[in-house]
């Protein structure tokens, strides 16, 4: 079942621990720190701190358990793989094809936001879109819509430089995030003396509700650390570097989050977000750092560039892994003779999430994709344990501490979170699993190459 990496037609060995990091803060900090942020305020207000706080515990004992995973099972989608070996074929179906979901929305959902941080900074200098090419229809209440264009484009542009090869992909990766980091660093520095403590009061003013309301939607802030599990195959020495990836890139996002939410509803009273889709932004304005605000602007479309990167990126992975193994069919884990990449995969998983970017709203991709990926969490931190007592003898460089007690823990702030999400999302999820399950017993049930 391990591909074997350095062989023919297996895919490139290149990526070291810290081509990890980078690759995880890549994913991570994106269109939750730079958009749902303002949507974040108007629900907690400045309490927003704390919804990042409890988010980041939530994907804290879920980053544990994934990085258990990584260290013990070094295949390609590993996250899928484990769970083949933990609770059987139907279960890694289930999750591998919850991840499809999670992946593919949310690199639609990031161009999403890139399209409009474009739109921003073209706006500051004067420049406009038609605006029928500007968003989904629907997406702005009043407005016609037909399609958004910005987003499809760079979500092809994106499929291409994946299509040539991770390398190159890695290394450009690696310039754009330090652009971000750079760029949120610089929005610290620069609107912390303009912070005035008297708008952190009420902290709270839509209570405990509002505060873990805000915690289910920033929720998305953190997602793509997993992304990092999904690199096995290409990683040199993956049962050190995995963890390392995970839990460092998650560590530096949830610290740099907090101090971002404080400031912002520092600068600007909570209500004002409300509509807001460049909260960052708008404060630097507020306080009257109007030539910061460009830069932020540019640094947030750069930094929006490289989760769209690691999401599409992951996916074809778990792509590539599931047809591997006879689910899906085998011409997606085709391997390009040239570029050693699953050629045809990317190219089909970047036009198919380009179009559902053109057309599909930003708030409807969210709410789903947080949902997939609540699950997915709860899920494999339910295989650990199992996992633990079917397999005791598996070599696990990195071992969960107090087993079960984090992943029950795990799967409790997981599940709450849930539940604050709205019932449209419950059902659409509901109607993507349902669909998975007639996938597998009319298809990948029969061609299973390991049943
Ligand atoms: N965590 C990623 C973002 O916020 C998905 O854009």
């Amino acid at each position: 079942m391990i591909a074997g990496a350095n062989k023919p037609g297996g895919l490139a060995k290149v990526l070291g621990p810290f081509d990890l990091i980078l690759m995880g803060i890549g994913a991570i900090v994106g269109t939750g720190i730079f958009v749902l942020t303002g949507t974040g305020a108007v629900t907690a207000g400045p309490a927003l701190t704390l919804s990042f706080v409890v988010a980041a515990i939530a994907c804290g004992f879920a980053a544990l358990c994934y990085a258990e995973f990584a260290s013990s099972v070094p295949v390609a989608g590993s996250i899928y793989t484990y769970t083949y070996a933990t609770l059987g074929e139907l279960a890694a179906w289930m999750i591998g094809w919850d991840l499809l979901l999670e992946y593919g929305l949310a690199s639609a959902a990031v161009s999403v936001g890139w399209s409009g941080y474009l739109q921003s900074l073209l706006a500051s200098y004067g420049y406009q879109l038609p605006l029928v090419l500007t968003a989904a229809p629907g997406a702005v209440p009043g407005v016609t819509t037909i399609v958004n264009l910005p987003a499809l484009l760079i979500m092809l542009v994106l499929t291409a430089m994946l299509g040539w090869g991770v390398r190159e992909s890695a290394r450009m990766n690696n310039i754009m995030v330090a652009i971000k980091i750079g760029v949120v660093l610089l929005f610290i520095f620069v609107g912390a003396p303009h912070v005035k403590p008297d708008n952190w009061q009420p902290f709270m003013p839509y209570g405990y509700n509002g505060m873990l309301s805000a915690a289910a939607l920033v929720f998305f802030a953190f997602i793509g650390f997993d992304a990092v599990t999904s690199a096995a195959e290409e990683v040199k020495r993956p049962e050190r570097d995995l963890p390392i990836g995970i839990i460092g890139s998650l560590a530096v996002c949830t610290i740099l989050y907090v101090i971002v939410a404080g400031i912002m509803t520092g600068i600007v009273p909570y209500k004002e977000f409300l509509g807001v889709d460049h909260p960052v932004t708008l404060a630097l304005q507020y306080a009257g750092e109007n030539w910061m605000a460009r830069v932020v602007d540019a640094g947030a479309i750069l930094g929006m560039t490289t989760v769209i990167l690691v999401m599409a990126y992951g996916q074809t992975r778990i792509i590539y892994a599931m047809s591997r193994d006879g689910l899906l069919p085998k011409k997606l884990s085709s391997v390009h003779p040239k570029y050693q990449t699953p050629f045809f995969a990317t190219w089909m998983v970047g036009l198919f999430f380009g179009v559902v970017a053109a057309f599909v709203p930003l708030n409807i991709l969210t709410e789903l994709i947080n949902i997939g990926t609540l699950a997915a969490f709860s899920l494999v931190s339910i295989a650990v344990v199992i996992m633990r007592k079917k397999r005791p003898d598996l070599k696990r460089t990195f071992r969960v501490p107090f087993v079960p007690v984090i992943p029950a823990l795990a799967v409790i702030f997981c599940v709450m979170l849930m539940t604050y999400l709205s019932w449209h999302t419950w059902v659409a999820f509901a109607i993507w699993i349902a669909l998975g399950l007639i996938v597998y017993f009319t298809y990948s049930r029969k061609r299973s190459l390991l049943n």
